[in-house]
């Protein structure tokens, strides 16, 4: 227990933990407060107590992929599907931009109707509206993500999902994690701020594992990172398995606090379909960012990745004031510019602007 509380100072102190530490730490369960508390002071101190948002456009539901775990796999004839067109998503980007929002994020499922064209199009013509562009559409080719820069895209993510190479590819049928690694490495060398992460609780994950996907962020050098629970979905193959454990989760995103002092680290939504409290448990524990879904209508129940999605029901106004009012009764308070991780960049911009 004593040394338990010593690895956690450890951590706090250097920011550096062993392989074997994470695992001890992961494996202890009678000091998860003193884990949580550290990563939140670590959290003020590097990032303080601004907590930004990004608002959701989820613009497609279709995939070509099959990812075990997913609702919106190929193979799941249960779910309509839809498209929004490109002029709809700067639609609701516009939107966004008027309840506040100063960073959107784009996601889809892998959806070849979006070509290059396409892409530049939606991404310069927000760009227009003095924000930060975050681009979550898959694996693309290094050309594919240049255009996508040049364009204006600011920051791309794409969680590993896990680093174990054979659960990744028994979780993700005919997808590599050679690929998968090379995205990350194409994105980072085109100057892009860099999302990953990975899925808690998936079959057969081992403890082990999960401490290398820690350390995995630390190597690449990663500049966000989201974490989840695995969150088994009726629709596919994955329907029996257990799922991913809240506490688990929240201590992964914890450790990656203490480990990756200054990245930007979400409070998850599947952590919220877990706790009711979840997303705020997180942001007191290492996180300082609130990814809140500003797509419209029924599309939100249509994005249905895991069952028990939040706000399924609720508008992007409803859900501003919702979490605003979330962040601010627990002292905190909302980011009011782009919320890059290189505060440098971010004052250029400044003055550029
Ligand atoms: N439970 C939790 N997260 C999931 N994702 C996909 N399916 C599930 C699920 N069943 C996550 C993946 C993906 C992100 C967009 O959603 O990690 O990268
Ligand atoms: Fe497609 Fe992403 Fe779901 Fe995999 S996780 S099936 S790539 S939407
Ligand atoms: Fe959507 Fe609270 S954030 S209802």
């Amino acid at each position: 227990m004593e040394k338990i509380l010593q690895l956690i100072k450890k951590a706090e102190n250097t920011n550096d933990l062993t392989k074997e530490e994470i695992i001890e730490i992961l494996q202890d369960s009678e000091n998860n407060q003193e884990l949580f508390d550290a990563a939140d002071r670590i959290r003020k101190k590097y990032m303080g107590d601004e907590v930004h948002l990004r608002g959701l456009i989820e613009f497609s539901n279709i995939c070509k992929r099959n990812c075990m775990y997913c609702g919106l796999r190929a193979e799941n004839k249960n779910v309509k599907r839809y498209r929004l067109m490109p002029d709809e998503i700067i639609e609701l980007a516009k939107k966004g931009a008027e309840y506040g929002y100063k960073t959107f994020v784009l996601q889809s499922g892998e959806d070849e109707f979006y070509t290059v064209e396409k892409m530049k199009y939606i991404i310069s013509n927000i760009k227009k509206m003095d924000v930060a562009v975050t681009i979550s559409i898959g694996e693309k080719t290094y050309e594919e993500y240049k255009a996508y820069k040049e364009a204006g895209a600011d920051r791309y993510l794409i969680r590993i999902e896990t680093t174990d190479r054979a659960l990744y590819e028994a979780m993700d049928p005919n997808m590599s994690h050679e690929n998968r690694k090379r995205c990350l490495e194409d994105l980072k060398k085109l100057g892009y701020e860099v999302g990953s992460g990975c899925l808690v609780g998936l079959p057969n994950q081992t403890i082990e594992s999960l401490a290398e996907d820690i350390l995995f962020f630390k190597e690449i050098g990663a500049d966000m990172i989201g974490i989840g629970p695995f969150i088994p979905n009726e629709d596919t193959p994955l329907k029996n398995e257990a799922g991913g454990e809240f506490y688990l989760s929240l201590k992964v995103m914890a450790l990656t606090r203490l480990l990756l002092k200054d990245i930007n680290i979400p409070a998850t939504t599947a952590m919220e379909t877990l706790n009711n409290n979840g997303r705020i448990i997180a942001l007191q524990s290492g996180a300082n960012v609130v990814m809140p879904n500003i797509t419209e209508g029924e599309y939100r129940k249509l994005y249905a990745l895991y069952p028990g999605k939040i706000c399924v029901n609720d508008t992007p106004s409803h859900c501003r004031s919702c979490i605003t009012g979330k962040i601010t009764t627990i002292g905190r308070t909302i980011g009011k510019n782009k919320g890059f991780r290189n505060r440098e960049l971010e004052n250029q911009l400044r003055v550029k602007n």
